[in-house]
């Protein structure tokens, strides 16, 4: 009897005992779910109001401060890579045989390498392809380049309509365009759902018959950047006009398919100044390139490398600083990978490496197909003689610009920009061997001079820039035009009133 006592009384103090820890455990829970709960609503409890066309990231940065602050870091200069990163640096003097290919184009002027979103507008101002506009209807540039600046584009498309947007002289909307690539770019202002704010992108996905409404979840976090990292072209015969900014994608998205749709309308971007050339200048088709990557194929997004995790305070939040992932690669690659620091950084530069070798070949057959054909003019060639040779040339350098201009292409999908090269190589080879042919028909039957071309000053002295009057044409426009610009955007900003909560 004692003993059955003793056992019962052990089995309530156990039953006890569990149900102690039980009911602890459950208050554990409960506290951390309403924490969490307080802490999503910390984070998203508006301190302002934003309206729905709200183009300044400061007054969004009010709700959301870690995203700004991560957001703002994109001013950072100082991270370089082994070919990117976020420094300033001068392309053409680094590779003077860019002002060779793009003779008689606003690249051969100025060409830097891009810079984190914060400087998108600074940056255009500055750039000597946009030239010295005095007035709302001077200068190079259609106002539709300004189109991948920022959410005042949203905010003025929604205004006037998104074609007289494309509209005029890109100094006509030089008052109107001021704050850099933000938050309206990428959100609804209501939901802070991602959100598609340019019209090319919606447009090009309605031409395939496709609604990007649709979308995955997935999907959109690549979206949000293929609205401005994309091949585009103006299409100036839609609206009697206007240059309306369009996705060359009805055919596909390969450098062939794009290439094939270009053809097919009879597009160029410019005629070359020593070649005669029929051009393309390919814009940056990074998303079309990406797709074909290994990373994609799996499901990996470019918000997944460019816009990891990141925690502040206890805080998970998306970090908005994009930039080279190789300066973050543990947040960028090793949620995925386990190989250490450096030996992702080396399988990133060894295919960067193993593509720019051929690369930088293609570069030098284009440079001295473009000086052999000037000389094939200059010695009598006719247009007839000259028409195949011509378009082997635009076929070639739009594959070296396919895969130059589709940044960090290399890395999202080496294969493919191997392949991209691999077909330019043949194409050029073959152009030159017309040329050859040609040449000694019309008495010139040795090689042709490759021109001293070694400093950027020489290359563009030999395509004939005058860059002294480029560059004081700039001056002026700094020190007369842009500020007005500035005084614009600050007597309209201060128009708007921010309505706290
Ligand atoms: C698997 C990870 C990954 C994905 C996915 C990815 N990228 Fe990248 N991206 C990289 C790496 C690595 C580089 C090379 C950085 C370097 O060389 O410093 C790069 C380079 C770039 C660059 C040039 C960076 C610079 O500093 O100039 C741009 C622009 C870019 N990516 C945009 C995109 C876009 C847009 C997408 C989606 C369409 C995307 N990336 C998808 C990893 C990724
Ligand atoms: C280039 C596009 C882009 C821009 C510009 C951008 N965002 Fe985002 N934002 C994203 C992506 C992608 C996510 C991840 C969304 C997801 O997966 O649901 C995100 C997520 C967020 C979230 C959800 C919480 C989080 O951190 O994941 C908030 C809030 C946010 N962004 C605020 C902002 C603010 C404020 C700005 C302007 C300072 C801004 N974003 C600019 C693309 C952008
Ligand atoms: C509204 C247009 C726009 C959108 C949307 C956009 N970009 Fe960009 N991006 C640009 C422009 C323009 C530059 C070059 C800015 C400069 O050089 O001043 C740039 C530069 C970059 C760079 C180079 C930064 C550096 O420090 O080297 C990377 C990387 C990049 N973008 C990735 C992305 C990713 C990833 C997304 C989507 C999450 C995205 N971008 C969305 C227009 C855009
Ligand atoms: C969200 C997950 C994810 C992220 C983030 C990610 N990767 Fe990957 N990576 C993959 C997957 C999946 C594969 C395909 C291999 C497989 O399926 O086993 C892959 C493949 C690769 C390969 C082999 C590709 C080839 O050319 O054959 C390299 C190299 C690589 N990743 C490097 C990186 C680097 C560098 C980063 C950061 C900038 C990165 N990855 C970020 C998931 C990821």
């Amino acid at each position: 009897m004692e003993e059955v006592k003793s056992k019962n009384a052990l089995r309530n103090w156990l039953i006890f005992g569990v149900t102690v820890v039980a009911v602890f455990l459950l208050g554990m829970l409960a506290s951390s779910v309403t924490q969490r709960r307080a802490e999503a609503q910390f984070t998203y409890k508006p301190t302002v109001e934003i309206t729905q066309w709200e183009p300044r990231n400061e007054v969004w940065g009010k709700n959301f401060p870690l995203e700004f602050s991560s957001y703002y870091e994109t001013a950072d200069t100082t991270f370089s890579s082994k070919y990117n990163g976020g420094a300033t640096i001068d392309m053409l003097e680094v590779d003077p045989r860019l002002v060779v290919l793009w003779a008689g184009y606003g690249f051969a002027k100025d060409y830097n390498q891009g810079r984190g979103h914060v400087h998108a507008v600074e940056d255009i101002w500055n750039t000597l392809r946009t030239g010295g506009p005095t007035g709302p209807d001077d200068g190079p540039m259609p106002a539709t380049c300004w189109t991948c600046k920022g959410p005042d584009v949203p905010r003025l498309m929604n205004e006037i309509g998104v074609a007289e947007f494309y509209k005029g002289k890109w100094a006509a909307k030089g008052g109107e365009i001021h704050n850099p690539i933000g938050c309206l770019d990428c959100h609804d202002a209501e939901s802070m759902e991602l959100r598609i704010s340019r019209p090319a992108l919606i447009e090009a996905f309605e031409r395939n018959g496709k609604d990007i409404k649709e979308a995955t979840h997935q999907e959109m976090r690549s979206l949000v950047c293929a609205q401005c990292h994309v091949e585009y072209y103006f299409d100036k015969k839609k609206i009697e006009g206007v240059p309306y900014l369009t996705l060359p994608w009805d055919k596909g998205q390969s450098a062939e398919q794009m290439e094939a749709y270009y053809d097919s309308i009879d597009f160029k971007d410019w005629t070359h100044t020593l070649s005669k050339a029929p051009m393309l200048k390919a814009q940056h088709p990074g998303y079309e390139v990406y797709l074909t990557g290994i990373h994609a194929e799996r499901g990996v997004s470019c918000a997944d490398c460019h816009m990891p995790y990141k925690t502040v305070g206890g805080q998970k939040f998306t970090d908005h600083k994009i930039q080279s992932p190789l300066n973050n690669v543990q947040n960028s690659c090793q949620v995925c990978h386990r190989e250490d620091s450096e030996e992702l950084k080396k399988n990133v530069y060894d295919r960067q490496d193993k593509i720019i070798e051929n690369r930088d070949k293609l570069e030098m057959l284009i440079v001295r197909a473009h000086v052999e054909a000037k000389l094939a003019w200059e010695l009598g060639a006719t247009e007839v003689q000259m028409a195949d040779i011509l378009q082997d040339i635009r076929h070639s350098q739009w594959r070296w610009d396919y895969a130059a201009a589709s940044h960090g292409g290399s890395f999202h999908s080496p294969v493919e920009i191997g392949r991209v090269i691999s077909t330019g190589l043949v194409i050029a080879q073959e152009g030159r061997l017309k040329l050859a042919r040609l040449l000694a028909e019309l008495g010139h039957n040795k090689p042709v001079e490759y021109p001293d071309i070694a400093t950027k000053a020489k290359a563009q002295k030999f395509i004939g820039l005058d860059m002294d009057k480029l560059n004081s044409d700039k001056q002026t426009f700094k020190k007369t035009l842009l500020p007005k610009w500035i005084k614009m955007k600050e007597a309209r900003e201060a128009t708007w009133t921010i309505k706290y909560n």
